[in-house]
């Protein structure tokens, strides 16, 4: 091999390499751009971190009094003295024996008290006559006119029960005799729900016992006993479809499918003794205890002064008392399902005004819709859209309050919530178009880089052939 042959090869070789560099880079010039260009294009579209989750409808409120746990825990197995009651009751079997078997479950029991704590007589004899002896306290069968002053000699008494659980109310008897049951048996109605209509009475539990007849979930059907058995209340003028209209309602739902103990269920609105719960003057006003927003607003509304004087509950006239479902926008308006025109007609300035909020929602929803559209597609194209999806949920949010804000009845009032909302619904929907508009630059510069690239891959193959062409 001549030396100018060999430094002619040495030269070739020294391009050749330069060459496969200059490859490789372009390789990898090639990939930063195609990735660059197609960030988002080929992203998974719709995780974004940055979103703020919608509420999460398990976080519903928490009830609102959580049921008392007694402070003094007696232990029962300390009563180891005589108790004649029970022993010979045992040896009767049968009826007679019931009551001890159930006795087991019942908190008196649990608390150290027995049958003649509750009966009266004397549970040291043997002798079952001078046990149950009348003289010495005994009632067998206290009459239902009798049971409020039975149960209530303990449970009227604060200095007894204090000894037992200071934190218990000692007002269930007087409580019961503000309520149409206790005014009814006072005036000798022995049908109506004493004490042990709704808590039993041998087997007494704690009201927060799941299995308890007065636990929340349970309430509906020891009251729908007697209120949804047709033939039960007959004598009376009033319904049997408490219970049934109620289980339809938007209230079981919420207690029964969902859980939440803070749903109302009959004494939620009914009280538990007397007539109406506690803070609460008249059950037709009951809803603002829970709803307090919008009683809020409803008491400050034309509405307030109006209702009062037609003696209409606050909220019962559109929203109903047992059969309350899920309001929607058609409520509102002077459409067939507005409850508005019950009482509006034409030409009233209240009627223009039920009309204009109602344009005013409808306005809301479909600016809201309209941008979550828009936002979604650029989701799915892969495209950054966290703060386009933040404000969405801002503008949710608004619309939701502006439906709480109906309850002003006032056109200026409602406006003052719906503008602030249109806005954000359009701020999401320029946020969505800018988005969508990246992405169609995006997918131009691509494809002039892949453009370019190509050209430039082609060069360089042409280059390395002619190179590779000896005596080139
Ligand atoms: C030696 C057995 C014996 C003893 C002790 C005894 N009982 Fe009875 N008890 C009976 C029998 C038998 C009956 C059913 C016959 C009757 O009503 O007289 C009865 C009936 C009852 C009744 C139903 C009354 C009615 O009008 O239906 C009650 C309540 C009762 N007992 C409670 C008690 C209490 C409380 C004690 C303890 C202070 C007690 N018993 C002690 C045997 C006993
Ligand atoms: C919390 C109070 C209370 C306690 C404790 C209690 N009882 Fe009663 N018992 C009653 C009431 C109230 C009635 C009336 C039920 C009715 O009117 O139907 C009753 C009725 C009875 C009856 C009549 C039959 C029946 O079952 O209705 C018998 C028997 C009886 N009790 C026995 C006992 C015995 C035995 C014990 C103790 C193991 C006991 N009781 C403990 C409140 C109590
Ligand atoms: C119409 C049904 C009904 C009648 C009648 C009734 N209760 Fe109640 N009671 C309830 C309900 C419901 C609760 C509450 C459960 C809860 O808090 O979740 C309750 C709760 C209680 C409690 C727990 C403490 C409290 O006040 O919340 C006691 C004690 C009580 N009742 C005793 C009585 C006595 C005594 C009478 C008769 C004077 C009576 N009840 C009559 C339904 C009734
Ligand atoms: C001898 C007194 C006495 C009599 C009579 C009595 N109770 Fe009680 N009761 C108590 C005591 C004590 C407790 C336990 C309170 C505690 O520790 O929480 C209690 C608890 C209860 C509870 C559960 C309260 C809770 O904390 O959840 C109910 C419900 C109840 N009683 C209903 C009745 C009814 C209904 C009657 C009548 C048939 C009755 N009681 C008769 C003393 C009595
Ligand atoms: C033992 C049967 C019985 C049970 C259990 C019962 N009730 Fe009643 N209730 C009656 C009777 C009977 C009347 C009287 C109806 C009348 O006077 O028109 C009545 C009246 C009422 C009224 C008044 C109705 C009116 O006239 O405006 C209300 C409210 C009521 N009950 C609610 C309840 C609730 C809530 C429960 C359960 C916590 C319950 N009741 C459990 C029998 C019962
Ligand atoms: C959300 C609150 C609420 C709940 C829950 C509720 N009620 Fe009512 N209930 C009312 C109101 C409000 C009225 C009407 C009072 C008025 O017009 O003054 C009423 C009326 C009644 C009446 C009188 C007769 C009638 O139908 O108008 C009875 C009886 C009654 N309710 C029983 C029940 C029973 C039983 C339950 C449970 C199955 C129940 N309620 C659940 C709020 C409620
Ligand atoms: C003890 C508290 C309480 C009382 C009293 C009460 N509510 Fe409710 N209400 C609730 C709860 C909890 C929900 C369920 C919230 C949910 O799941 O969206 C609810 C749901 C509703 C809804 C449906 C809201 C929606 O967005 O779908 C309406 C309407 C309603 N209640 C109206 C009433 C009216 C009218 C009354 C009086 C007759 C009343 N409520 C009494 C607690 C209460
Ligand atoms: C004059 C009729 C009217 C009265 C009175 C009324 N509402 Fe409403 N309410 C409506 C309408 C209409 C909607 C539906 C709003 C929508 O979805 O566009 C609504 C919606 C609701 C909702 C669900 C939406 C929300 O979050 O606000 C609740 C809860 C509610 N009302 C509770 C009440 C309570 C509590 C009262 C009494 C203080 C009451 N309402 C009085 C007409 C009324
Ligand atoms: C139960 C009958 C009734 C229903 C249902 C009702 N209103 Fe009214 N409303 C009245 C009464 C009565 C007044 C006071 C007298 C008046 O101005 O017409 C009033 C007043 C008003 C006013 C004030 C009018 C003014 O001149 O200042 C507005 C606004 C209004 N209502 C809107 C509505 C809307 C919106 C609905 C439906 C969501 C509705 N109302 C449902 C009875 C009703």
């Amino acid at each position: 091999m001549n030396t100018n042959r060999l430094q002619h090869y040495r030269s070739w070789r020294g391009r050749r390499s330069q060459a496969k560099l200059a490859v490789i880079l372009m390789f990898v010039f090639s990939l930063i751009s195609i990735w660059s260009f197609s960030d988002g294009l080929t992203a998974s579209g719709g995780s974004d971190p940055g979103v703020l989750s919608p509420t999460d409808p398990a976080l519903v409120l928490a009830r609102p009094s959580e049921p008392m746990t007694p402070a003094v825990e007696k232990q029962s197995g300390e009563k180891a003295k005589k108790d004649t009651c029970v022993q010979c009751h045992r040896e009767m079997g049968d009826e007679l024996a019931a009551p001890v078997t159930a006795m087991q479950h019942d908190i008196h029991y649990q608390r150290g008290l027995s049958c003649a704590d509750c009966h009266g007589g004397d549970p040291t004899e043997e002798d079952m006559d001078r046990a149950m002896d009348p003289r010495r306290g005994f009632v067998g069968r206290p009459t239902p006119q009798d049971i409020p002053r039975f149960c209530g000699k303990c449970h009227s008494n604060a200095e007894f029960m204090k000894k037992y659980n200071p934190r218990l109310r000692v007002d269930q008897e007087a409580e019961y005799y503000t309520s149409i049951h206790g005014k009814r048996l006072v005036q000798g109605d022995r049908k109506v729900a004493t004490c042990i209509s709704c808590h039993g009475y041998h087997g007494i539990r704690a009201v927060s016992d799941p299995q308890a007849p007065v636990y929340p979930t349970n309430v509906a059907r020891t009251c729908g006993r007697c209120h949804a058995n047709a033939g039960y209340m007959r004598s009376y003028s009033i319904p049997h479809d408490q219970l049934e209209k109620w289980q339809a309602s938007v209230h079981a739902e919420a207690l029964l499918k969902k859980n939440d103990l803070s749903a109302p269920t009959c004494n939620d609105c009914h009280g538990n003794h007397g007539a109406v719960p506690p803070g609460v003057t008249s059950v037709a006003n009951v809803c603002g205890a829970c709803h307090t927003r919008q009683a809020e607003l409803f008491r400050k509304s034309p509405h307030k002064p109006a209702f009062d004087e037609m003696g209409l509950g606050e909220c019962l006239v559109c929203h109903g008392n047992h059969e309350i479902h899920h309001p929607s926008d058609e409520m509102l308006g002077v459409g067939d399902q507005a409850t508005c025109v019950a009482c509006h007609s034409e030409g009233e300035p209240a009627y223009q005004a039920a009309q204009t909020m109602r344009q005013m929602i409808d306005q809301m929803v479909r600016e809201l819709n309209q941008a979550e559209a828009l936002v979604d597609r650029a989701a799915r194209a892969g495209m950054e859209v966290s703060r386009a999806k933040f404000e969405l949920n801002d503008a949710h949010d608004k619309l939701i309050n502006a439906r709480v804000v109906i309850h002003t009845f006032s056109v200026d009032e409602l406006q003052k919530v719906v503008t602030p909302g249109i806005d954000t619904a359009k701020k999401a929907h320029r946020m969505g178009v800018e988005a969508l508009n990246e992405l169609q630059f995006r997918r131009k510069g691509l494809a002039a880089s892949l453009v370019v690239i190509f050209l430039a891959v082609i060069g360089l193959y042409l280059k390395i052939r002619q190179i590779e062409r000896p005596g080139a």
